[in-house]
């Protein structure tokens, strides 16, 4: 019998995003628009796709066995795998069976969970469901194990510059460097038409780019009112941005993180909280009285709060925004992304601090959860996860494709999706040593993989 477990959480991370992206200056550029409107706009630096050898199964395939390798896992220990993704390959056969042959092959096959859907929000309701799995009762001693992934592609148009690609895994399991304050966590889910993907013969979405932003807000502003609500009953005393440490937004570009943190804030004024100090008070009090919907398209508003926020900004959201700004919108990982570039960033002085994340799902579904940190023992600890992400090097590494020839690809990708009887060109050469890739996709639809083989020469092994 296990015992209760305690402190339960992440333990381990991997990322994995393709090698091969664009920057955001050059895509501008040849879009025609204004110069500063994908770089200072939407606050985006570079962003990455897959090629015709790379999609989520793929991605997911490589995130999970260098966690599993990195950290010295036996496939045999996970005793669930959840996957999160809005990426449909398959209508009926789930992400999670793709991945099922890493654990076959050492004879694992008691493993619970499938996949979760509903666009950039599936990953945490994977990851919700792995941590309650481990709480619960029917937890075996065994790990919980998330994998969010997703390639964001959109038509050309203003929202193209929005992509973005990648897969993150993450071990879960007690006396976790990363765990959850469970009473702290508050959601807000309702029926919106702001982005969604009815036609399922195309991999874009139908988007509502306005809507979704609104959307965004206001999901945001209901989780954060519970949540504070929630703290206050059980901690007696009122809660406001002082009390986290750093926070992490799911994010679809920049730009709209800086708004969405400068919109806490203005809550918390309305709010009276003690973080808004009194020249604060003076700019945000000409607001005061603006209905809720007036706020949300009130630029000076917008203004004046980003303008209050800017500090708290830099020092509680900036040192998680690297990954989100390099890769682009990665739709379920882009909010563990965010984090792990918090990670990266700040891994030797997070003992004991605070981090507020809030994850955001069109149609749409929100959560905003709070998580400690702690030092962590070898191999899960927070050195060794940052060490083991290796972010400047993976981000340094890419290749920069022009945009004819970005274009190019999208096109293909386009002509491919939920296609039949092709092959790839099977052209690895920008995949980095145990990246897995696209081979086949035969007449029956049956998809086909191999791993490039490792550093160490281990022969590839496709499945
Ligand atoms: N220099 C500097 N800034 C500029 C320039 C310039 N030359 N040109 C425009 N800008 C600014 C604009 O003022 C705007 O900033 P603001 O919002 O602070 O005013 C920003 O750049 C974007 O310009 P817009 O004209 O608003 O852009 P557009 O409407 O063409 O597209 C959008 C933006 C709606 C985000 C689009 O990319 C989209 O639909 N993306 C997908 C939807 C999305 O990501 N939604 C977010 C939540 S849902 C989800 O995660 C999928």
């Amino acid at each position: 019998m296990a015992l209760q477990p305690k402190n339960v959480g992440i333990l381990a991370m991997e990322v994995y995003f393709p090698p091969t992206c664009i920057q955001q200056e050059v895509l501008e550029a040849h879009d025609g628009a204004s110069k500063g409107k994908y770089t200072i706009g939407l606050g985006q630096d570079c962003m990455a796709f897959c090629t015709d050898v790379e999609d989520v199964i793929s991605m997911s395939l490589t995130a999970v066995s260098s966690l599993l390798e990195k950290y010295g896992v036996d496939p045999k220990q996970i005793g669930r795998l959840e996957v999160g993704s809005e990426t449909v390959l398959d209508k009926s056969k789930s992400i999670k069976t793709f991945l099922m042959p890493i654990f076959e092959k050492c004879g694992n096959t008691d493993i619970e969970g499938v996949d979760s859907t509903n666009a950039c929000y599936g990953g945490t309701a994977a990851l919700f469901n792995c941590v309650n799995w481990v709480e619960s009762s029917s937890w075996d001693g065994r790990y919980g194990l998330v994998v969010c992934t997703d390639s964001a592609v959109y038509a050309e148009g203003p929202a193209r510059p929005t992509g973005g690609a990648a897969a993150i895994a993450m071990l879960i399991g007690p006396n976790a460097p990363i765990s959850f304050e469970s009473k702290l966590r508050a959601s807000h889910m309702a029926h919106a038409y702001d982005f969604y993907k009815p036609d399922l013969a195309s991999e874009y979405p139908v988007v509502d780019g306005k809507l979704s932003q609104t959307c965004y807000l206001m999901a945001l502003d209901s989780c954060y009112k519970s949540l504070c609500d929630k703290y206050e009953k059980l901690q007696g005393k009122q809660f406001s941005v002082i009390d986290v440490d750093y926070f992490v937004f799911h994010s679809p570009y920049n730009k709209l993180v800086q708004k969405s943190f400068a919109r806490l804030l203005f809550n918390d004024f309305l709010r009276s909280a003690s973080s808004i100090g009194e020249s604060a008070k003076e700019k945000l009090a000409p607001f005061s009285s603006l209905t809720s919907d007036e706020s949300y398209q009130s630029r000076d508003l917008e203004k004046a709060s980003q303008q209050v926020a800017k500090p708290f900004y830099d020092a509680k959201v900036q040192p998680s925004t690297l990954v989100p700004k390099q890769v682009g919108n990665m739709y379920t990982a882009s909010i563990y992304a965010a984090f792990a570039s918090l990670i990266h960033n700040k891994h030797s002085t997070l003992a004991g601090q605070r981090v507020m994340l809030f994850s955001y799902g069109s149609g749409l579904s929100s959560s905003m959860f709070s998580v400690r940190l702690n030092e962590g023992q070898h191999p899960f600890n927070l050195s060794n996860i940052s060490s083991v992400m290796n972010i400047t090097e993976k981000l340094k590494s890419r290749q920069e494709f022009p945009p004819e020839k970005f274009v190019e690809t999208m096109k293909v990708m386009e002509h491919r999706y939920g296609g039949k009887d092709f092959v790839t060109s099977k052209d690895c050469s920008l995949l980095a040593p145990g990246t897995y890739y696209l081979t086949e996709v035969d007449s029956k639809y049956r998809r086909f993989y191999s791993k490039k083989a490792n550093e160490n020469g281990t022969l590839a092994n496709g499945h």
